[in-house]
């Protein structure tokens, strides 16, 4: 289906109601063991319509596994998952990632890692040529249509990550810890560039991050990962107003905002950095 590029950047442009919602995510009890390791278990967790959910946890913990089981890249062991009141079992259309290494293609060009996605899914070539570049556009990479991921910084194949996930046009919008492997000055310009092109079109967003304060910068929610296996023991509203700015990390909200979800993992935290492989330690 192909439509003009009048109609697409209306559609860009276009500020959607962000009415309340059912939940377009829906995980209920999911348990996931690699063998012996049991990784989480008796996860719930919920994303509405037009909602950022962040989940945080420490490195090890499952942020990653969990997203994989959401995507339907693996089968979890307890529980079910449910994207837009369907059962997940397998990949399927209107579900994006973005990951952390970016997961380009080095022998494409943007375009063409732009485009990969959508010839993928069977899109008509007047749609690919018409939507490559307003994606491109979009996410501000305008003029490097025929560059190489390896002549961009790290935020720029960022860029380009999110360009490819984007243009897909996903109902639901999993990231892996997008900005964990650019620099710190990047990563502010690029949570800002993501909740920008967020307010243009909201979409279903489940953001993992290890970042507290990006969790909370991002999310309508911040959902805590912990223990061994992890849970999810509690969920926290962040009321901080969107759009957000920079002004929102200075403020008293956030800071306090961030100091609960800190004192909900200190514990995990000081965990994470004392565990040593095959050791556990008797406590
Ligand atoms: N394919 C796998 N086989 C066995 N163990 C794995 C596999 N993938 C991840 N793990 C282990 O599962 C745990 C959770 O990993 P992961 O989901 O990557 O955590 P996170 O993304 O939170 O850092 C870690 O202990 C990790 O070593
Ligand atoms: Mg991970």
């Amino acid at each position: 289906m192909s439509r003009s590029a009048a109609a697409l950047r209306a559609d860009l442009t276009a500020r959607p109601e962000r009415a309340a919602s059912s939940a377009r995510i829906r995980v209920a009890g999911l348990g996931k063991r690699y063998g012996a390791l049991e990784v989480f278990t008796a996860v719930d967790l919920e994303v509405g319509e037009r909602e950022i959910v962040a989940l945080v946890g420490p490195s090890g913990c499952g942020k990653t596994t969990l997203l994989r089981c959401i995507d339907g890249l693996l089968p979890a062991d307890e529980g079910e998952i449910f994207i837009e009141g369907e059962r997940v079992s397998e990949p399927r259309a209107g579900v994006a990632m973005v990951f952390q290494h970016f997961g380009l293609f080095p022998w494409k060009t943007v375009a063409e890692n732009v485009a990969y996605g959508l010839k993928l899914a069977g899109a008509a070539k007047s749609e690919i040529a018409e939507k490559v570049p307003a994606f491109i556009n979009l996410v501000g990479l305008k003029g490097f249509e025929h560059v190489y991921p390896y002549q961009m910084s790290g935020g720029m194949q960022q860029r380009c990550g999110l360009a490819r996930a984007l243009a897909l046009e996903p109902s639901v919008l999993l990231m892996d810890e997008p900005f964990a492997a650019v620099d710190a000055q990047t990563r502010e310009i690029l949570q800002f560039e993501l909740l920008r092109i967020w307010e243009l079109r909201p979409t279903t967003m489940l953001f993992v991050t290890h970042s507290i304060e990006e969790a909370v910068l991002m999310g309508d929610r911040v959902a805590v990962l912990k223990g061994r296996p992890s849970r999810i023991p509690e969920i926290i509203a962040v009321d901080l107003p969107r759009p957000r700015t920079r002004e929102t990390l200075t403020s008293p909200r956030f800071a306090s905002l961030r100091e609960q979800v800190w004192n909900t993992l200190k514990d995990e935290a000081r965990r994470a950095e004392f565990a040593m492989e095959g050791h556990e330690r008797s406590r």
